[in-house]
């Protein structure tokens, strides 16, 4: 019989500090209605100061393991997909597993961008689906605010900060149908923060080539979407939710048109937390969970992009 890697729990944290645009408009040259037209972002949240990402992943997980009802010593892999870690090393998924106050699984993190955690999602799955594991916690979770350029207007009004969780296990009812990871080196320059180990001279904040990305962004999601479709010899139709990354509402609604999704089959967070990078879809994933609007048997197309460049799609039954 075939197995399958079916999520069984999710939760999610946004830390309490809301930052709207109107805040921003006293901070910067820029306008709440430039954000929301070219964004659809009306507000973020922003951690308090001295809070760590895996804290924030803590928060998240712990709220994902009590909906699965799930001890967290029987856990057999963490992954925290971050690109703002609490160190170089040791891992954030460390940190985080000390904090669960569990001891002895496999615990990493990826940095992938904002594909972060459907990269991790993808990955764990090979290991279910083989036999080589049975449960995972797998976390997407960033604190944006320490590596935005507060002064920079065209990156400063684009992210906010929180965690998304999910505890996935083996099972043999349909769970993940499939994933697709791309990567494209070529693009290293079009989104990234400069500064790292061996060049403090460098920029340690957030750089983007925004309308290069946006084109990219749009053709990419595109191609991944047709390709997961194909796969699965699924039609367009048969797609009951889109969980996209939620970095900008137009590209969500370019990519929701080109798959003739209606907006309503859509979960759309983009407008109350902004970029959180990889922790975007968990986030929004967990939302939709909890307020009814994903339900059991549900098929579900989850898609990101990002730094990297990096961009994927997974696609399940939830
Ligand atoms: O998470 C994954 C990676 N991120 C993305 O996928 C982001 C992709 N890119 C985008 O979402 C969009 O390109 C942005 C939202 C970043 C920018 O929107 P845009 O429509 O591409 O605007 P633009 O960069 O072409 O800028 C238009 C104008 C410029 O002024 P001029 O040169 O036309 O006079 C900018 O200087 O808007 C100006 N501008 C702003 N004005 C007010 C840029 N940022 C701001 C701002 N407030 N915050």
């Amino acid at each position: 019989m075939r197995s399958y890697t079916r999520i069984v729990g999710t939760g999610a944290y946004l830390p309490e500090k809301v930052l709207t645009n109107q805040d921003l408009e006293a901070m910067l040259d820029t306008s709440d209605e430039w954000i929301r037209e070219r964004t659809g972002i009306r507000e973020r949240h922003i951690v308090a100061e001295g809070e760590r990402c895996s804290r924030l992943a803590e928060v998240a997980s712990r709220r994902a393991l009590a909906a699965a009802d799930i001890d967290p010593a029987t856990l057999d892999f963490i992954v925290v997909a971050t690109t703002t870690p609490d160190q170089v090393f040791p891992s954030t998924a460390c940190f985080l597993q000390r904090r669960l106050g569990i001891r002895d699984c496999c615990a990493f993190d990826i940095v992938a961008g904002c594909t972060g955690f459907v990269y991790a999602l993808g990955m764990i799955d090979q290991f279910i689906r083989t036999g080589g594991i049975k449960r995972a916690l797998i976390v997407g979770a960033e604190i944006l605010s320490y590596i935005v350029d507060w002064q920079d207007r065209d990156t400063a009004v684009l992210f906010g900060d929180g965690a998304g969780a999910v505890v996935v296990e083996v099972g043999s009812e349909p769970g993940i149908l499939s994933s697709h990871l791309h990567a494209e080196g070529a693009y290293t320059d079009i989104l990234q923060v400069p500064g790292g180990v061996g060049d403090r001279t460098r920029n340690s904040y957030i750089e983007m080539r925004g309308n290069e990305l946006f084109k990219v962004a749009v053709t990419s999601l595109s191609d991944v979407v047709e390709e997961t479709l194909k796969a699965n010899g699924m039609q367009k139709s048969e797609l009951d939710w889109l969980v996209p990354h939620q970095a900008n509402f137009r590209i969500i609604q370019a990519v929701a048109r080109r798959l003739k999704v209606p907006l309503d089959r859509v979960i759309i967070t983009v407008g109350e937390h902004a970029n959180t990078s990889s922790a975007s879809i968990p986030l929004a994933f967990d939302l939709a969970i909890r307020d009814g609007r994903i339900r059991r048997g549900q098929t579900v197309l989850m898609e990101a992009f990002g730094g990297g460049i990096t961009w994927g799609s997974v696609l399940l039954v939830y």
